[in-house]
């Protein structure tokens, strides 16, 4: 693996990944350690449209239109990703696990249009390594009760996310040595520190 790896954070609704993605961004600054740093929906111009599209509470697409709309923002996305692509250490906030999870385990849309679609966009663009956040429904329930703004896929039921979850712990179980699961339902300092211990792994 390149010293300039290409770490994604996943989980579903308050799992803790943008807070710890944050956090290593932060630490590799501190760090002078250059980065690039994106979410999904979004992350350049084009996909922040697309981004606010998907995510408006008025929007009511259908789940083929909402996977189109994912995969639109992750293409314009693509030709930044691959200009730093082993240049610098890529952190990504949501990616293509997103959408396994939850357009297919969670949505039922079928799993080789999604591989498809992901062969067409990404080419030999490649994940080195994921981190992924899981939480119980109880801490997920009453984080969420807490977030002031939520979006449109805030608002699913509990049992929904729940197939995600197992959607993500599925897809991480083919690929144990690709993927760390972060219990979130654990203490935050002690998650933070395993997980930038193994970012220090990743880039040395
Ligand atoms: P977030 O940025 O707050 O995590 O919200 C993004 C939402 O979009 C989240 O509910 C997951 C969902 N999503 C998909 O359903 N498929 C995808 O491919 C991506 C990137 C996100």
């Amino acid at each position: 693996m390149s010293n300039k790896p290409v770490i994604v954070f996943e989980g579903i609704e308050c799992s803790g990944k943008s807070l710890h993605i944050k956090n290593v961004c932060n630490y590799l600054k501190k760090r002078s350690i250059s980065y690039l740093y994106l979410r999904e929906p979004g992350g350049s111009k084009n996909s922040e449209i697309i981004r606010k599209l998907i995510l408006n509470k008025k929007s009511n697409f259908n789940k083929n239109t909402d996977l189109f709309l994912y995969s639109a923002s992750r293409s314009e996305n693509i030709q930044k990703l691959k200009k730093f692509h082993k240049k610098k250490i890529i952190l990504i906030d949501r990616f293509t696990d997103s959408t396994l999870a939850y357009q297919h385990f969670g949505l039922g849309i079928n799993i080789n249009l999604i591989k498809k679609i992901h062969n067409v966009i990404l080419d030999d663009f490649k994940i080195d390594f994921t981190f992924l956040n899981v939480v119980n429904n109880k801490n997920m329930l009453s984080r969420l009760k807490k977030r002031n703004k939520l979006n449109r896929y805030d608002k699913f039921s509990s049992k929904f996310y729940q197939k995600v979850q197992r959607g993500y712990l599925k897809i991480a179980s083919k690929r144990k040595n690709k993927y760390l699961i972060i219990n979130s339902n654990q203490d935050l300092k002690r998650n933070k520190e395993i997980i930038i211990r193994k970012i220090n792994d990743l880039i040395k």
